[in-house]
């Protein structure tokens, strides 16, 4: 939206301040058009899409905050502004409540008019940017558009296009589960099964029958044949979660799997052919647990043909705003309740926070603030007492990885406490010679 096209609407049942708001106003903007009481107000309203409306509190017949509700509930974007004289403070200090952006108590100058009403078109024109964004970039329901999450866009295309094994890592709470369905219902073989199994929420004795399937007297109990998730995701897509954790018996097992494209149910010498793709996922660095002899090399090979690494929330710069406004609007339409504003401090804080729990984190966060605030502002005071620590720090700490803050968080410490180690590990809360290590 343009300065052109920014059209305002003004609503006062006297003609002198009407005519005089018009007249400042339409120096600077191309469409101003007045109405007399709120009845023709609407009228006007539903006819022509108006990025502001300017009203007088007190007028015969509907009040001003009639108005106010009209346009709250059939123009969330449409910006509001009150014109108000003494007497009727306390109406406009309702009105703010109502959703008024601004106020103006009369008498007012005509400066004092034109920077309110720029003040307020900015914000609805950043509001709009905001929405029109995160319509455009909810791409498989992962919000974001950071450059770091345009190539994971671009790497999913690709993975859907192939039946390659694909292996999602990242930090906890970072999408890998939201990645690996978008990959599933991308591809071709998005209308057979999509069957995800969490590999540490199945004791390993147990995984190899689940993973497979029985045949009937296979074990005391197994009295009849059972398909296990490999055969029931057939032509589908199996995701084997936390990965990391598979013991290393299983580990070979599944490596058959993988060469051979067939299975043995247990108790059974007879293979099985599966079509299955394989995508799993980790918050565990996998290339080190291949070093330290926990994870089969020729393994971690087979199932990371093509790699995801998701990046952690800190590093995709404002995508941390999409995602409070997507998250702010879902909970609020889940909840059946009003959209908390969230004010430029509140925003601050949210943004300089470093997100050790990633988008789940902020999710969470988002809901419960949603359920405590039915529509109010959400102050910085409102905030977790923890994220208000951070508000002292740059405000590019977004970029800046954990360590490079821990870095700076140790070096600030030693300094307060004239480099004395022990002394700083007690407030660290680490032991002095964690302390060296992370020193050295
Ligand atoms: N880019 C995104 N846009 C919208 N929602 C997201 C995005 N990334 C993650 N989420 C949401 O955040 C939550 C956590 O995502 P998910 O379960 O995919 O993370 P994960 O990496 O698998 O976490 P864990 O390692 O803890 O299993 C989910 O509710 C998911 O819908
Ligand atoms: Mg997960």
């Amino acid at each position: 939206m343009t300065k052109d096209k920014t059209a305002i609407l003004i609503v006062d049942d006297s003609p002198d301040t009407r005519e005089m708001i018009r007249r400042h106003l339409s120096l600077h903007y191309p469409v101003v058009l007045t109405a007399g009481n709120v009845d023709d107000a609407i009228e006007v309203l539903q006819n022509q899409e108006f990025q502001l409306v300017i009203t007088d509190l007190k007028m015969p017949g509907a009040s001003g905050l009639e108005l106010v509700q009209y346009v709250r509930e059939n123009f969330h974007n449409t910006g509001l502004m009150m014109v108000t004289g003494y007497a009727t403070i306390e109406g406009a200090v309702e009105a703010m409540k109502q959703g008024v952006g601004e106020y103006l108590p009369k008498p007012f100058t005509g400066e004092e008019l034109l920077s309110l009403v720029d003040k307020e078109i900015k914000k609805v024109k950043k509001r709009q940017s905001l929405e029109s964004e995160t319509a455009a970039s909810g791409k498989y329901g992962l919000i974001g558009c950071s450059e770091p999450l345009q190539e994971i866009f671009r790497v999913i295309e690709k993975a859907s296009r192939t039946s390659a094994t694909v292996l999602i890592t990242g930090e906890s709470g970072t999408g890998k589960e939201l990645v690996t369905r978008a990959i599933h219902y991308q591809s071709k073989r998005s209308s057979a099964p999509f069957v995800p199994i969490n590999c540490t929420a199945i004791p390993q004795e147990l995984l190899e029958s689940e993973l497979f399937g029985y045949v009937k007297g296979a074990f005391t109990g197994a009295e009849t044949s059972r398909a296990g998730f490999f055969q029931t995701a057939d032509g589908g897509t199996i995701f084997l979660d936390e990965i990391a954790e598979m013991s290393l018996m299983m580990q070979s097992k599944l490596l058959r799997v993988i060469q051979e494209k067939e299975v043995y149910m247990v108790g059974s010498r007879k293979p099985a052919a599966v079509n299955v793709r394989i995508i799993s996922a980790t918050n565990k660095n996998l290339r080190n647990q291949v070093e330290a002899g926990l994870f089969r090399e020729d393994l971690y090979y087979r199932l990371n043909v093509i790699n995801i690494e998701l990046p952690p929330l800190r590093k995709r710069g404002n995508d941390i705003l999409l995602l409070i406004n997507h998250f702010l609007r879902k909970h609020s339409l889940d909840m059946g309740t009003k959209l908390p504003a969230l004010p430029e401090n509140t925003l601050n804080l949210l943004q300089n926070y470093p997100w050790p729990g990633n988008v789940r984190e902020l999710d969470n966060l988002i809901q419960r603030l949603v359920v405590m605030h039915n529509g109010e502002s959400i102050k910085p005071a409102d905030l977790p007492e923890y994220m208000k620590k951070t508000s002292n720090m740059p405000q590019n700490s977004l970029q800046r990885t954990l360590a490079e803050m821990e870095n700076d968080y140790i070096k600030k410490v030693l300094e307060q406490t004239g480099n004395n180690k022990s002394e700083a590990a007690r407030i660290l809360g680490i032991d002095r010679k964690t302390l060296r290590s992370k020193l050295d």
